[in-house]
Order: structure tokens, then sequence, then C-alpha cells
């Protein structure tokens, strides 16, 4: 089996390895969590007990990425030395070189109007943008079907990503995105001319895009601000949440049957996915790794499939970690009544604004988000067998 030390060493455009973090050792010994796994505890590592500090959170984080790369979503390549940027016309063209292949992709910048001379914050966009932003933001779209095909099982391994790392790499089509949003970065760091400030950038999508964009906000520790939309389940939605609300009554999209839609995740998944209580993770996690950065989770109940109530459980959740690092008000969720898919609605535009005003714009808005419009009942102490500490 592969080193675990190796696995942080190749997930460092996450964050900074901590030198005096504990190893994740080199074989698991996995129980069944029938809950969702305590987010403060040391687990997969034997008889540790408890975080209690901030430093035990940061590295418990890596041990987290480790495990969701190993099991989940495949490995984030580390960062390239190659990236080079070029920028004319609101287009930025990115090229990466590895191991004697090379390749070039697009993202395509738009400019807020009357709003000073930038550089100016950013809201990064998977395929186009579905919410609507304050003035003063610019938005980056770029065509993340091309990094990494989506279409269904016959998209395995075609893109950009691949071209450069393999058709056979580990990583799926959501961690091939969120290596195309750090190249993204990476490349408005060094090109002054794209006039973006990269310490203001944001990360949104809709849907399976939606998933994707939590999934780069959680594996890039430079994205200031991740907007989930109707993410469900694979993005917002706890994998044993979405066991327990399928066909209560209706249908709620499943780990088993998400392996089968398409190309997201890592085929190593597919062992887990008719157990998953044995992952030593779920989602409430996936967007801890963002902590004490900012999320929002904007959901829509009007759709059984994106398992709601799931994503609603899932979010309560993972609230409890920014309460434990003092920040509370640096997560929301927010779950709309029934709108059309993907088709922002005015009853979360003051949910959303406050948070793009504040983390993009630097505004001192009140984000204390957590708005549940349909009344769905989560009842916590069904799933949250655990205590919220305060980590010094
Ligand atoms: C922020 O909003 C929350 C929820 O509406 C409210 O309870 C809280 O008092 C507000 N905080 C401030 C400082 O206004």
């Amino acid at each position: 089996m592969k080193s675990f030390l190796l696995w942080f060493i190749t997930s460092v455009t996450y964050t900074k390895v901590l030198a005096q973090c504990p190893e994740l050792p080199a074989s698991l010994d996995l129980e069944s969590i029938a809950t969702l796994p305590d987010p403060f505890s040391w687990y997969p590592l034997p008889d540790t007990g408890r975080i209690a500090t901030k430093e035990d959170w940061e590295c418990r984080q890596q041990h987290v990425a480790t495990l969701l790369q190993q099991f989940e979503l495949g490995t984030k390549p580390p960062t390239l030395s190659t990236v080079t940027a070029s920028f004319a016309q609101g287009t930025l063209s990115i090229t990466a070189a590895n191991d004697g292949k090379e390749t070039t992709f697009k993202a395509t910048i738009t400019y807020p109007s009357g709003a000073g001379d930038g550089p100016y914050p950013a809201m990064i966009a998977y395929g186009g943008l579905s919410i609507p932003l304050p003035a003063g933001v610019a938005t980056i779209t770029f065509d993340n079907g091309q990094i990494a095909e989506q279409n269904d099982q016959s998209s395995r391994g075609k893109g950009a990503f691949y071209d450069l790392y393999g058709a056979d790499h580990s990583a799926g089509a959501m961690m091939a995105w969120a290596w195309a949003v750090s190249l993204i970065v990476d490349s408005l760091e060094t090109t002054p001319a794209a006039n973006i400030d990269p310490t203001k950038v944001g990360v949104t999508g809709c849907s399976r895009n939606g998933k994707g964009a939590l999934v780069a906000g959680a594996f890039d520790s430079r994205i200031a601000l991740t907007v989930a939309q109707e993410s469900g389940t694979g993005g917002s939605g706890c994998w044993r949440l979405c066991d327990a609300e399928e066909g209560a009554p209706e249908d709620v999209q499943t780990a088993g049957e998400i392996v089968q839609e398409n190309v997201w995740f890592s085929t190593d998944f597919n062992e887990y996915t008719d157990q998953v209580e044995r992952l030593p993770f779920d989602h409430h996690l996936l967007a801890g790794l963002i902590a004490p950065r900012a999320l929002l989770s904007l959901d829509n109940a009007g759709y059984q499939w994106l398992g709601p109530w799931s994503s609603l459980g899932c979010m309560e959740a993972a609230h409890t970690i920014w309460e434990a690092l003092g920040v509370p008000g640096q997560m929301g969720y927010s779950l709309s009544t029934d709108h059309a898919h993907c088709s922002f609605p005015d009853e979360q535009a003051e949910d959303l604004s406050v948070f793009i005003r504040r983390f993009l714009l630097g505004e001192e808005t009140n984000t204390t988000v957590e708005k549940n419009y349909p009344g769905l009942v989560f009842d916590k102490g069904d799933w949250i067998d655990w205590d919220v500490p305060n980590l010094a």
C-alpha cells in the first residue's frame, strides 16, 4: 500500500505541511460508523482521542484531505512549476506541462463596469455563472468539461487533465477540475495584466458543477469563498444521510447510483458505495476542509433526487466545525423552497449577497445564514453523537 507520507506530499496545494502532525498509519483499521463521523476525533488514527486546538484541526484536515483523495476523489497532482499564462482581450490562456506532455486551456474574464480600476475580486464559475453577483465582482468562466469530460461512464480519463497525467490517473472529474481552478489562481498570481486580486477569488457552480466547486474550495486554501449551489448528493449531501433519505418516500441519489451515472469520483470509490458506513469521513468533513475559510451552501428542497434533507443535515453538521473554530458566521447554509433547478431564487438573494459582499468585497455584513425555508426536520440527535469542542 502506498505510504501515507507520500499522500501528504502530493497534497501540498491544499495547505502547508505541518511537520508536527501525527501520521496516518499505512494500513487502516476501518470501523463501521452508522452516524456522521466525529469531525473532532483523530480517527482513523488508533487511540488518540479528540483534537483540542486549532493546530490539531489543521493536522486533522490533512488527514481528511488524504482520506478523501484515497477513498473517493482521487489524487490532486502537486503544484506544477511549468504553468505559464498569457492574457489578452479578456482571455487568460494557461499552459501546463508534465512529463514531456503539454496542455492549454482558456478562462474568460468578464469585468464589472463602473467599479474603479481594479484589481477586482472575482468569482470563478464552472461552465456559466448561475448566481447573481453584486456590483464590483468580476466573473471568470472556464469549460470544466474540457478539463475532464462528464457525459457518462465513457468520459472516464478524457480531457486536458488526462492528456497531461494519463487516462488511468486516479483523479475523478471533480478533482481534475479542482486542479484547473488551482492553475487559474496560479495564473492570476503571475499575470498582473489580468487585473484580478488573487486573494479575493471565489468558486461556484450548480448541480454537478456545484459538487465540483465544493471540491475545488476544499483543495485550494487560496480560495476565499466557496458557493456550492444545489450540489446535492456527492456535494453538500452526506453519503450516510442520502442512504437514509432514499425511498422516504421518493428517489434520492445515493453513492451506489452516482458512480454509475458519471465519472465525477475516482474508481477507487466504487468499493465503498454499498458500504458508505465504512468511510472514515462523510461530506461534512469535505466541507470542513474549507474551514475557517468561507463557505455558503445553497440547496433546493424542490427536488427529492438532490437529497435536500441530507444536504440540510450534512451542512448543519459541517457548521459545527466553524463553531468549534470560533467563526460560525464564516459558514452558511440555506435550503430554499421549491424552485427550478439552478435558477437562483429571490428567497436566497440576501443570504448570498452578504457572503459575497463580506468575503470578496470586504464589507462588514452579517453572514449568520442558517436558513431552512421549507422547515424540514433534521433531528441532530439521531446523527450527531459528539459534542462541539471549543478549539484553543
Ligand atoms: C446577525 O444575524 C443573526 C441572524 O439574523 C442575528 O441573530 C444576529 O443578532 C445578527 N448579529 C448582529 C451583530 O447583528
